[in-house]
């Protein structure tokens, strides 16, 4: 169905985990990647805020991008403890992460407020990672698909296209707890969002890449990133280590 078929990503969320000698897990990771020649997706991280300066200089011009977690919508002022997305982008940074479900739970941001972080990143020239997911609670209600519908409608924009915008699925039960919906959840989600995303950008809906994301590693990778409509992944916990990391990448290897 979809005409082009997106270039996958495949991003790690190193949450508020490593300090500036980690970037030899970045080293690590590209060396890996030169090693396996050609690889046929975009490889990610997003390191805590104080290293993604440090990282982004070391990873210039190698197969990995570097991003940040979480940006403000405002371009610069009085917000104490904020980084706003052009400074992002002034240190290197080619993505950001907004309305991941642990800001939306920990600093309860809503979903117009993550709209509002994903303009910014527009707005500097950054793509923007739209988290959406439900709870557990949601799920068991039978209320997936509606809560997915509505974070999607609420925190993207009418100007959004493939280009800025990435969408990250990731169901908040299945996020650091090894547990993963069966490939088929899986589907019967991507394929929701990709309806709702044909609805509002048209063919430019088909082009836009949808990761799934929670408990992905090595081991399961390969089975989430074949089920249609997945295009990568938003990995966590083992996006920290290059190996694992790495092992994940294979999937598309
Ligand atoms: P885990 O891969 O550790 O489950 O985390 C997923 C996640 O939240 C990535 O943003």
């Amino acid at each position: 169905m979809a005409a082009r078929k997106p270039k996958p990503l495949v991003a790690g969320n190193w949450k508020m985990n490593g300090l500036k000698a980690s970037v030899k897990e970045v080293n690590a990771l590209n060396a890996k990647l030169k090693k396996a020649g050609r690889v046929p997706c975009e490889v990610l991280i997003c390191p805590p805020m104080p290293s993604v300066q440090a990282f982004a200089a070391k990873a210039k011009g190698t197969k990995v991008a570097i991003g940040a977690q979480d940006c403000h919508a405002n371009l610069s002022g009085a917000h104490t403890g904020d980084v706003s997305a052009e400074m992002l982008k002034d240190v290197g940074a080619k993505f950001v992460i907004v309305g991941h479900s642990e800001r939306r739970a920990d600093h309860g941001e809503t979903s117009a407020e993550v709209k509002a972080k994903a303009l910014a990143a527009h707005r500097a020239g950054i793509t923007a990672i739209v988290c959406v997911g439900e709870t557990e609670k949601e799920r068991d209600a039978g209320d997936t698909l509606k809560v997915i519908t509505s974070q999607l409608k609420g925190s993207l924009d009418d100007g959004f296209t493939a280009k800025n915008t990435v969408i990250a699925y990731e169901p908040v039960w299945a996020i650091g707890t090894g547990r993963t919906p069966t490939p088929e959840d899986v589907a019967k989600v991507h394929a929701h969002i990709r309806k709702r995303l044909a609805a509002r950008f048209g063919s430019d809906g088909d082009a836009f890449r949808i990761l799934y994301g929670g408990s992905v590693k090595p081991s399961n990778a390969e089975e989430l990133m074949s089920v249609p409509n997945v295009n990568g992944a938003l990995v966590g916990g083992a996006s920290l280590k290059a190996t694992d990391f790495f092992g994940i990448i294979s999937a598309y290897l």
